[in-house]
């Protein structure tokens, strides 16, 4: 469907059955709080398997320890994944070692992994653990609410260590954003933090009684770098600012990367652009794209019930007048902004407070104890002597910001002693992947284990065509779910089947454009294979500066995916 002829601003049909587990769950609490007292299964039962994720937790279990366990009659080894809310993912040194701490003593894995939602999460909470786990993020001023699910998530902010006061601002925005669109009942609060029940009805006045019809992505973004990937979310606010001060946002709706294999009603979608908006009418604006998504978004297929498909459907333009309709306000034109930049500026840098700030790369955003590299005994250590704060950026990588220069020293020593600022390649620091196995449930092949050696040889096909100092954005996701954002690489992988990944070429250093599918299921030698013929004509015949992505387009090894609803599987 395309703005020339709209569908109807409502799919009637059969609803799926989510639809009716949120309308039954009363108001999202189902009987989790009595299925967390049956010892009888590690696990969460029926409905509350699905109602957990909106309190910011997947049910999953171990897979590769899966068929050995069926194999002894037992049931999977269940565990929880729970998601932190960090909007902007600021936290401060007090609430790391409180986390590091529940990690190393009630996690499975003992590890912490940074997202690329920037955003920590634990792997591997027993049951036994949960509501331990939720009372601890509690003390110190945390909450998992609404992480996960059909509800506005984490929202995201670009990473800066203030070094402008405008990143403080649209911070700020972040935040408000955040709470201003949190589910409002009190659920959460009765069954993890043992809050009295309160004798009111709950009211969900944006969010609904059945909540949104899929998950919904916002971010923040500061011209010119675009780390959060704005393109890979439904609503975005676009700072614009004036003599250095923020007077507004332009608005992009629509982003979205998860397509189903094959599944030409899927496709990855760059948002679109809406208009100007001044400051005081950001969270009307915030609320309209939520209610209007709410109200006309797709309840009868989970596969096409996201924002991009709704404006599809409807048309641009008509959603784009409800949201001015429902906000009170008419969008100027877009304000000019251009992006140069989606990767991390790493090591030192002074901020406008003569503070310092340093940015760590960690690899896939693992934070464990490997041997000889005590990466997360580091970070606590840094924690304990550190007053500023922890950002964690969408690349999931770290800065500890807000260093004076008196602590600089002290800080690089210990982040050194524990393998914190080993010398990686430019290659290495702009690679990516998600989880993957073996936790993800719904994983088809490795992503994070998968991607620190694939870099390796990547990096070798590199220096053996003379550019091995430079970089290629290169992403590794576990299934078409794409969660390690391979859909806005010069170069993604997307999992097919153990061991085979589709090939994407066509993404650009800036994050605004989708990549094309260019070999279908094909093995790490044959992926290797086709990089290599690629580099090698990039490396030849580029013009000066052009990213590999932008080269692959010009020299017609793929072509653009301009209008991704009609040509990204042309
Ligand atoms: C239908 C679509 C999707 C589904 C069903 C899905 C499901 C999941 C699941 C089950 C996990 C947990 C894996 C684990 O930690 O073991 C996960 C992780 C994650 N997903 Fe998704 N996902 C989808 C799309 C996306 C997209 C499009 C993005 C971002 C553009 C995204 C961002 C993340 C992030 C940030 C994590 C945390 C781990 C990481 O940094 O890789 N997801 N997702
Ligand atoms: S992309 Fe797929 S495999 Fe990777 S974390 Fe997301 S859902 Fe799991």
């Amino acid at each position: 469907m395309n703005d020339k002829h709209p569908g109807p601003l409502v799919v009637e049909g059969k609803l799926v059955d989510a639809e009716r587990l949120k309308k039954e769950s009363n108001y999202l609490r189902g009987t989790i709080a009595r299925d967390l007292h049956d010892g009888l299964t590690g696990g969460f039962n029926g409905d509350n398997f699905l109602l957990i994720r909106f309190h910011g937790m997947y049910q999953q279990d171990d897979r590769d320890i899966r068929a050995e366990r069926a194999e002894q009659k037992l049931e999977p080894r269940h565990a929880m994944m729970l998601r932190c809310r960090l909007p902007g993912g600021i936290i401060t040194p007090q609430q790391w070692l409180a986390i590091d701490t529940f990690a190393t003593a009630n996690t499975l894995y003992g590890s912490i992994r940074l997202t690329n939602r920037q955003t920590f999460q634990f792997h591997g909470i027993l049951k036994k653990n949960v509501k331990p786990a939720h009372q601890m993020l509690h003390e110190v001023g945390l909450d998992s609410l609404a992480t996960a699910n059909d509800v506005n998530r984490n929202v995201l902010c670009t990473s800066n260590p203030i070094e402008s006061k405008l990143h403080q601002e649209a911070y700020e925005w972040a935040k408000k954003l955040s709470e201003h669109l949190l589910p409002q009942t009190r659920a959460y609060a009765e069954i993890w933090l043992d809050q009295e029940k309160v004798a009111t009805t709950d009211q969900e006045p944006i969010l609904g009684a059945t909540y949104l019809p899929r998950k919904f992505k916002t971010t923040v973004v500061v011209p010119p770098h675009n780390d959060v990937d704005l393109h890979a979310n439904d609503m975005n606010f676009i700072a614009i600012a004036e003599k250095g001060k923020l007077v507004g946002f332009n608005l992009l709706v629509g982003g979205g990367l998860s397509i189903d294999h094959g599944n030409k009603a899927t496709y990855a979608r760059t948002a679109s652009e809406f208009g100007f908006l001044p400051l005081d009418k950001t969270l009307a604006v915030a609320e309209a794209v939520v209610t209007t998504q709410r109200d006309w978004g797709n309840r009868t297929d989970r596969k096409n019930a996201k924002t991009k498909y709704t404006l599809e459907r409807v048309g641009v333009d008509i959603f784009k007048a409800e949201v001015e309709k429902r906000a009170g306000i008419k969008f100027a034109p877009i304000r000019p902004y251009t992006f140069t930049t989606r990767g991390e500026r790493f090591g030192w840098v002074k901020g406008i407070d003569k503070k310092w700030h340093l940015t760590l790369f960690i690899e896939n955003g693992r934070l464990l104890d490997y041997p000889g590299r005590a990466l997360k005994s580091g970070i606590a250590e840094i924690a304990r002597i550190h007053h500023g704060d922890f950002r964690l950026t969408a690349n999931q990588n770290l800065i500890i910001a807000g260093v004076p220069e008196s602590g600089k020293s002290t800080i690089e020593a210990i982040a050194r002693a524990h393998g914190l600022m080993d010398t990686v390649s430019a290659q290495r620091e702009n690679s990516m992947a998600c989880v993957s196995f073996p936790t993800c449930p719904l994983a088809m092949a490795e992503a994070e284990r998968f991607l620190p050696d694939f870099v390796t040889r990547v990096e070798n096909i590199m220096t053996q065509h003379g550019v091995g100092d430079e970089h290629i954005v290169l992403r590794v996701t576990g299934c078409p779910n794409g969660c390690g954002r391979a859909l806005l690489a010069e170069i993604g992988l997307v999992g097919k089947a153990p061991g085979r990944y589709n090939l994407y070429i066509g993404g650009n250093r800036i994050g605004t454009r989708i990549p094309r599918m260019y070999r279908e299921n094909i093995n790490e030698e044959e992926i290797l294979a086709d990089i290599d013929q690629l580099v090698a004509r990039w490396a030849q015949e580029r013009d000066a500066d052009e990213g590999f992505g932008d080269f692959s387009i010009r020299a017609g090894v793929v072509k653009p995916v301009l209008d991704p609803a009609h040509d990204f599987w042309e």
